[in-house]
């Protein structure tokens, strides 16, 4: 870890053996509109992954139903030979339409050409982790996932992938899921606003799994919230930087993965998300959620 990763706000976490700042970059947004196709400024994207690599981010989560491929091909074309302390999370099991919408792919078959996809575009001979999206572009949906989890096992054993993960999961799936192979991290959608998985983020914490929450700023229509704003003005911040502190002091086992296409913004959370959080502010802050 370098000085810069030590600088960053909320210090590190391990994922199995890897070690990761909490404070990472959701790379999503960089493709071009609806996740679709290549960005309008391809320069300005290959820029911002490689300031955030300059900060000292050290996890970057991606996909390659992002644009789909492009965003692993930006992250590839930015920062190969990656440096030893960057690990890059991706994620498999659904993939795109004509349409732009998501359908899943979670047969075996799918989700082996999904890691050899990933394998490519990346440009690396192991993935450091994998996590298997389940539900649909609604959300969590009940079912066991055995049979999806059991082929990314299979892939494991093979040595295309260092450490698994679950996405979009219910609780009884991460359940049935850790059953059947150790997990790192789960990836759902959580923040301020939108908290169903409190009680789940504490299990977690208590088992040493992380939480990976995506939408962390409200996704494609960011936060608006008085209090949030109010607080925010008291601590001289930005409304996004005091939503990404809150996630950091909800648990230990929180890691950030905020997107953006502006290079400001990701200096400016980068930055601001070391504000410090008095109780007062943390009392009307939880508010929002409840
Ligand atoms: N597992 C899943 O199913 C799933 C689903 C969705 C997302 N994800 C992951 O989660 C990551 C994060 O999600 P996300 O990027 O969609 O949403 P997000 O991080 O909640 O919010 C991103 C939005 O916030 C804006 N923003 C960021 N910093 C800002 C600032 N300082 N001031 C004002 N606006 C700011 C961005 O606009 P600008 O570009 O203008 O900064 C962008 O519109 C994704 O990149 C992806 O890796 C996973």
């Amino acid at each position: 870890m370098n000085t810069l990763s030590a600088s960053l706000p909320g210090g590190t976490w391990p994922l199995g053996d890897l070690t990761v700042t909490r404070f990472g970059y959701g790379a999503m947004q960089l493709a071009g509109p609806g996740v679709m196709g290549p960005p309008a400024d391809r320069d300005g994207a290959l820029t911002i992954l490689r300031e955030a690599a300059d900060l000292g981010v050290t996890h970057i989560d991606t996909s390659g139903a992002y644009g789909p491929r492009v965003t692993n091909q930006l992250i590839r074309e930015a920062l190969h030979p990656y440096p030893e302390s960057l690990h890059i999370v991706t994620k498999v099991g659904a993939v795109r339409d004509e349409q732009g919408g998501w359908p899943p792919a979670r047969q075996p078959e799918d989700l082996r050409r999904a890691v050899h996809e990933n394998l490519e575009d990346l440009g690396v001979e192991v993935l450091d982790v994998v996590n298997l999206r389940l539900g649909d572009a609604q959300g969590p949906r009940s079912g066991s996932l055995a049979e999806p989890f059991e082929a990314l096992v299979e892939l494991q054993q093979q040595g295309l992938i260092r450490h698994l993960g679950v996405s979009n999961a219910t609780a009884e799936q991460v359940a049935e899921a850790q059953a059947i192979a150790p997990i790192v991290c789960v990836q759902n959608m959580y923040n301020l606003a939108y908290r169903q998985d409190d009680e789940l983020i504490d299990d977690l914490s208590a088992k040493g799994v992380a939480y990976v929450p995506y939408f962390p700023l409200g996704g494609f229509t960011p936060l608006q919230s008085t209090a949030l704003s109010a607080v925010a003005t008291r601590l001289e911040a930005t409304p996004m930087s005091v939503a990404l502190a809150w996630l950091l002091r909800r648990s230990p086992n929180i890691l950030l993965i905020p997107g953006t296409s502006s290079v400001v913004h990701l200096r400016e959370n980068a930055a601001g998300t070391g504000v410090s959080l008095s109780d007062e502010d943390l009392a009307e802050l939880d508010k929002i959620g409840r």
